[in-house]
This record gives structure tokens, sequence and C-alpha cells, in this order.
């Protein structure tokens, strides 16, 4: 009998999705929630990893079988890494067709920057500065993830870092709060669009919740002891903005923050992001982080872990089986609120009620959406043209870009010049392996047909496996390709000479102590500029990168991270001018890697380099052996036509104050430019940067044209978050700087009272 009513209450549960608000999906889940027993509320908190094919039987081992066996009792919320329209509907199927209430699964996967068509990688992205282009990218990720049977995205990675070292910087929007902030939103509008129970749409999650990238030493996983300043005003703005812009899910992070592990701080998870910020999703821990409580050293065993996690507001155990073991007995005991258990069981079936799941299981798992969607020539170009933004010429000696496609003969050099995989990154989800357009590719494909392309490999650096696990085979590179390599540049017009990163030098697991090139590259790029000055180098590569020589001699320079799916092609296009290079760096360049961590809104400090410093005098805040300054800037990135600035004017306002400013293109071409403003809090109750991104505009300025560009600054803008998380603006004087970096901008100051 209990069966049946539960039966006949799920189907009036199920009632059409369309109609339902917010306050009727509410009704929904609070009815479910009381037809529920114990077993089945903590099933609801327990994520798997999609240990087989479900296309295939269940394999006989008894792990496996054991959870399928719990899949099948409705013991299991969510699963990771389960993919395919009819993968995704065989274990879906064992949920709902064998479970007492048949609740459907949410099944999640990590597509970061594309499911099978790979975009540039998010630090490529973010290089665009491009809201629309970006949330563009996240819509055709969504279509595809959705159309491939996955309902939930672990991405976007939204972790400010400083640190080069750190191999996860490739993976978020950089050094900057606010850049990251409104990359954050254009990534989840993207994903989510306005309806999550769009077939194509697919549920967001702000990672990792927090402080990661505070990573000491920039070494993976280690701790993070950060100061409140860094908290309030640094880490945590841009998953302020994520909760505004309505992320699904939030992940929290591997490392402790100030010595209490993310998974288990309810001062981040509830006081911050289900209390203040009124965050209503649910949170998912990291692949296992529960279980390193213990780790840690903060939980005597498993129990008490999962009773830190969960008490703490972790909702959704990932893959650490703690919840499923545990978490019974804790609410049992009343260790554990019931209440608390709702609360967590409300937010996960909340989402899959918005997801559309319970109007329709299946509505992802769909063969033609998968086939029409995925890896679409369409989806190819879209990718290529957010590449195409995404790229930073760097320098530009002499114009000797962009290339004339009827020049002769161009070489072209580097094992990463021809790697048809290197392109794709890392996290590269269902990337097909050596499926992107190489740069040689591209180049052959843009010039002339009379023109001559010859490729050498010059250097060689790794080989053999290559994967997102294991490290990599580094080869003993003795210069063996070095002979070929200056023939070709020496019989050429022009070189082009691909440096830089093999993709799994970033991601995860992948910091270096060391961020210069590797192996021969840059003894090569001496050589060769030795018998031919017209190089331009590429580069290739997910993090900054300590490259001096290479800044100082190469006449051009174009940073194209990694460019996704379309990268040869796209990058081909701004070296033979098809496309006017448009890209700002969202992370700052080092001269050598001991400046890191390094980010242009440092604080003045007490003894600030000055001229007296020139006197050859020491104690002043500086390395007797190195510049402060960054080899390229945050913010940098030239174009093909020439801006120049001028006219700034300030106009104090009720709360805030208005910033005129003429931008000119005085060259033949024209462009677009991204206008940044920073300001600088000269004196307040709590030291200020120099220097902060406070809003930015992309304008394009025709040849010879003008443009007069309006920002109006509020309090939003420039306060900041004092050391107990209390906003405040103050009265005093502003310089306020706008131009074409964080380096060349022109200022004014201004008097403020609020
Ligand atoms: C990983 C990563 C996280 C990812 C998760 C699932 O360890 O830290 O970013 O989403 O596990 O793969």
């Amino acid at each position: 009998m209990k069966h049946l009513f539960s039966t006949l209450l799920l189907s009036i549960a199920i009632i059409s999705q369309a109609q339902m608000s917010d306050t009727e999906i509410d009704k929904k889940v609070d009815s479910l929630l009381s037809a529920m027993t114990l077993a089945e509320k903590v099933g609801q908190t327990n994520m798997y990893n999609g240990p087989w094919e479900f296309t295939g039987p269940v394999p006989q081992d008894e792990n496996s079988q054991l959870k399928a066996d719990n899949i099948k009792k409705g013991y299991v919320g969510g699963m990771i890494n389960v993919l395919t329209a009819k993968g995704t509907r065989e274990a879906q199927r064992m949920a709902v067709e064998n479970s007492r209430l048949g609740i459907p699964l949410i099944f999640g996967y990590d597509v970061i920057h594309g499911y099978k068509t790979m975009l540039p990688v998010p630090i490529g992205q973010a290089s665009s500065w491009d809201f629309d282009g970006v949330k563009k990218g996240a819509q055709l990720a969504a279509r595809e993830t959705a159309a491939s049977g996955v309902h939930w995205t672990f991405s976007p990675m939204i972790d400010v870092s400083y640190d080069a070292r750190w191999g996860r910087i490739m993976e978020g929007a950089g050094e900057d709060p606010y850049l990251t902030s409104v990359m954050a939103k254009a990534w989840i509008e993207g994903y989510q669009g306005d309806d999550l129970s769009d077939p194509l749409t697919i549920a967001a999650c702000a990672k990792h919740f927090a402080g990661y990238a505070f990573a000491e030493a920039g070494r993976d996983y280690n701790t993070a002891d950060v100061s409140s300043q860094t908290l309030y005003n640094v880490i945590l703005p841009p998953f302020k903005a994520a909760v505004e812009a309505g992320a699904a899910t939030f992940m929290n992070s591997f490392n402790d923050v100030s010595g209490v592990p993310a998974t288990a701080d309810d001062y981040l998870q509830r006081e911050i992001l289900k209390g203040k910020w009124g965050f209503e999703g649910f949170m998912v821990s990291d692949w296992g982080s529960i279980g390193e409580i213990m780790t840690h050293g903060v939980a005597r065993d498993s129990a008490h872990a999962g009773e830190l996690a969960f008490t703490a507001g972790s909702d959704m155990d990932m893959e650490s089986r703690i919840y499923e073991f545990y978490l019974a007995d804790l609410v049992g005991s009343g260790t554990i609120s019931e209440d608390l258990l709702d609360d967590a069981v409300s937010r996960i079936l909340r989402i899959k009620y918005k997801l559309g799941l319970f109007d329709d299981p299946y509505r992802y798992s769909n063969e033609s959406l998968e086939k029409s969607e995925v890896f679409s020539a369409k989806n190819k170009e879209i990718a290529k043209g957010i590449a195409r933004s995404s790229m930073v010429l760097l320098k530009n000696e002499g114009a000797l870009l962009p290339l004339n496609k009827t020049v002769k003969s161009i070489a072209v050099i580097g094992q990463l010049a021809n790697s048809k995989d290197v392109p794709l990154g890392n996290w590269r989800a269902q990337a097909v392996a050596n499926s992107a357009v190489s740069l040689e590719e591209g180049i052959r494909n843009a010039v002339d047909s009379k023109t001559k392309v010859t490729f050498a490999q010059g250097y060689t650096l790794t080989k053999g496996r290559r994967d997102f696990i294991h490290e990599l085979t580094w080869v003993d590179d003795q210069g063996e390709g070095f002979e070929e390599a200056i023939e070709v540049a020496k019989s050429a017009e022009v070189v082009v000479l691909a440096l830089g990163e093999d993709c799994y030098q970033t991601g995860e697991g992948r910091s270096q102590a060391d961020i210069g090139l590797k192996g021969q590259q840059l003894e090569l790029f001496l050589r060769v500029m030795e018998v031919n000055p017209n190089v331009v180098v590429v580069l290739m590569n997910g993090r900054p990168l300590a490259i001096p020589e290479v800044a100082t001699k190469a006449p051009a320079i174009l940073e194209t991270w990694f460019g996704g799916s379309e990268a040869g092609n796209a990058i081909a296009d701004i070296l033979f001018g098809n496309y006017n290079p448009s890209g700002k760096l969202p992370v700052s360049f080092p001269h050598h890697v001991g400046q890191e961590p390094l980010h242009y809104d440092r604080k003045r400090t007490g003894r600030p380099v000055t001229n007296e410093f020139d006197n050859g005098l020491v104690f002043w805040s500086h390395y007797t052996d190195m510049t402060n300054e960054a080899l390229f800037p945050f913010g940098h990135g030239l174009s093909y036509s020439s801006f120049e600035y001028d006219d700034l004017n300030l106009t104090p306002t009720e709360d805030g104050v208005m910033v005129n400013v003429k931008v000119s293109n005085v060259s033949e071409l024209a462009g677009k430019e991204t206008v940044q403003v920073y300001i600088w809090d000269k004196v307040a109750s709590l030291s200020q940067p120099i220097k902060r991104l406070v809003d930015f505009k992309q304008v394009s300025i025709a040849a010879g044209d003008s443009q007069q560009i309006t920002f109006t600054l509020t309090k939003e803008d420039l306060g900041f978050y004092t050391n107990n998380y209390e906003f405040v603006v103050e009265d005093g004087e502003f310089e306020i700087m706008v131009g074409t970096s964080s380096r060349d901008h022109i200022k004014q100051s201004i008097d403020l009272t609020f």
C-alpha cells in the first residue's frame, strides 16, 4: 500500500514542469521529502563515479555490484562521468525504474572548456574580456553536454590566482576579482540559460569554494593561509557574483583556509554562502575531500569527517562514500539533526526539479540531439571565433605582423607547431585526441598556394603517455633537431616558432617550481634568431611564463594559450590579418619565477620603490637582483590598430564619480580596444591596492575615428570589505586611471565624499 501511495505521490509530483514556479517546486520537494525514508534521504547526498559502461553488463566485481544495487534502491543521488545519451539512459533507468520513489539521478561532468568541441582553456577565454563571447562559448558547451545526456558541469572554476606556479591557473579567469566576477557571470549564464529544464542547458557549479588558488608556494592542494582582506576583497567576490548569477551548485575545495578544511568550513559554507548570500542551490564536495578532512588532521575518523562536513554545509559527497556509510547513523544518533539532512536533500531535489528530471528523467538522453549537436561544423566555427578573441598580441616590433598572405616562404618550427593535440588543452572532457587544427595546418590553410611552408620540429618536449592523471615523460633533448630547424629558418622569409608548454603541464596536480621554457626551446629560439631576425613567436601555454630573453629579442609574440579545436585557424587569422587581435592579459607575466606570486593590484607598502632606490640605497620594498615589475602586465594586449587616450574628465555624482575619456584610433585599421578603468583609494582605514580594476568596456573604433567613453562608478566600485566583512566606502582622494592596460593609462585624482 505504502509503495502505491508513494508512487501515486510521485506521479502527482510529475505535473508539467513548464508551469512550475519556485514556490510550486518547493511544495513538490516538501511532499516528496515527507515520503522519503532516512536511507532514501541519505541516498540523495551520495554521488558515485561512473565505474562502468552502462551500455554493457554491470561488472561483477563486488564494489561495482554494490554500487549498482544501491542505485536500484534509490541510495544514490548523482553520478559523475556517466556519459552519452545511451549510457545516461541506462543509468537513469536503474534508478528510476527500480527504486521505491523513482527519484532521478543527476549526472555531472567536468566540462571546463567544451564537451567535444574544444574552446580555448578558461584563462584564454578570460583573455578576450568579452562577456558575450565567453557566454556564447558556454552555451555551445552546454548544448553539447546536455545533448550527451549530462545535466551538470563542474564549471566555472573562479579561483582568483596570483601564482603562475599553480597549474590550475589555466582553469580560471586570472588574477583579478572583478574580471573573474564578470567571467563567472558569463559562464554561468551561458551554461544555465533562462530555463534549467531546457534540454540544451545545464546546471553550473561555481568552484572551488574557497581559497584554493592561494595554495602556499603555488603547490597544488597545499594549505592556504589568507588574510581577511584577501578572503573578502579578492577570493570571495567572484563567488558572490556566481550566486547573483544564479549558479545552481557550488563545489568546495581540497585546501584548508587558515587551518579549516574548506569542506568542513561552516563559516564559509553556511554563514557566508547560504546565510549572507542566500544561496539556495547545493554544495558538492570535491572528489574525496570529505575523507581528506582526516588527512588534514582535523577529523579523527570517517564518521567524524562526515559529521564535520555535513554540519558545515557540504550537501553532497563526491565519491568519498562517507555519507553513504555514516550519515544515517549520525542522524539516528542525533549527532546531526534530521532538519539539516532535510535541508540538504531539499536543495538537491530542487535542482533536479528545475532541471526537469522529475518531469522526464530521460529528457537529456536523446540520441538525435546528440547526433546533431555534438562536434558540429557550426560549433567549430563558433569555437574559432572565440579562440581568435582569446589571443593576445604581446609584442609587434616594426609591425612584422600581420604577415602578407603572399609571403614567399614560411618556416614553421617546434613540436608544438604541428601538434594536433596540445591545442586541446588539459581538462578536455570528450575531445578526440589529435583533433585540433594545428598551427602548421592553420598556416597552410591561410596562405597563397604559391607560398612555400616548411616545417621542422626543432625541439622535442615529451614522449609516450600524455593524459590527465599521469606525469609527463620529458625527452632529454640534446638539440638533435637544431640543424634542420636552423636550415629551414635560414631559407625562409619569415619564421613562425611555437614555444611554450605541453598542455599537460597545467591543470590539476601540475604545479611547477620553474615556469621558464622547458627543454631546448630557448636555445633553439636564440639559434634561429641568429639566422633570421623575422621570427614570430607563437606561445602555447596554460600559465604565465618567465620568458625575458624571448620578450627582449623576438620582434613579434602572440599569446594563444591552448586555443581549442580550431586553434590553428584562429592563430592564422591573426598572423595574416584576417582578425585584428584584441585580447588582453588576465594575468601578469613575470621576468622570473622568483617574483611569484605576482599581481598588478599590489599594496604600496610603507617603503615603496621610489627614486631613493635609484641612489643605490637598499631600504625599499624591492629585490636586489630583479625588478618588481611584470614582464607583461595585467591588461596588456596590442592591436594592429593604435589607440590614444586623452580628455579624461571626472565628475562627482551622488554616490560616486562619472568618468569620461576620449579614445582615438590613430591608425589606418579599424580595431577593438578594451578600455580599462582602475582606481586607487589613496587614504583609507585599511591599506588599499595602488590600483584595482573596477570597470571596462570593449569599443570598436574605425580608422582615424574617436569615441567618448563614459563610465559611472558607484559606491559598489569604490568601496571595500573590512576585516569583519563589512562593505564600506570612505571619503577621500581617489586616483582614477583609464587606459589600455594596468600599466599604460592616463590618470586624474578627485576628492569624493559619500
Ligand atoms: C577534481 C577537481 C574538481 C573536479 C572534480 C571532479 O579533483 O578538483 O575541479 O570537478 O575532481 O572531477
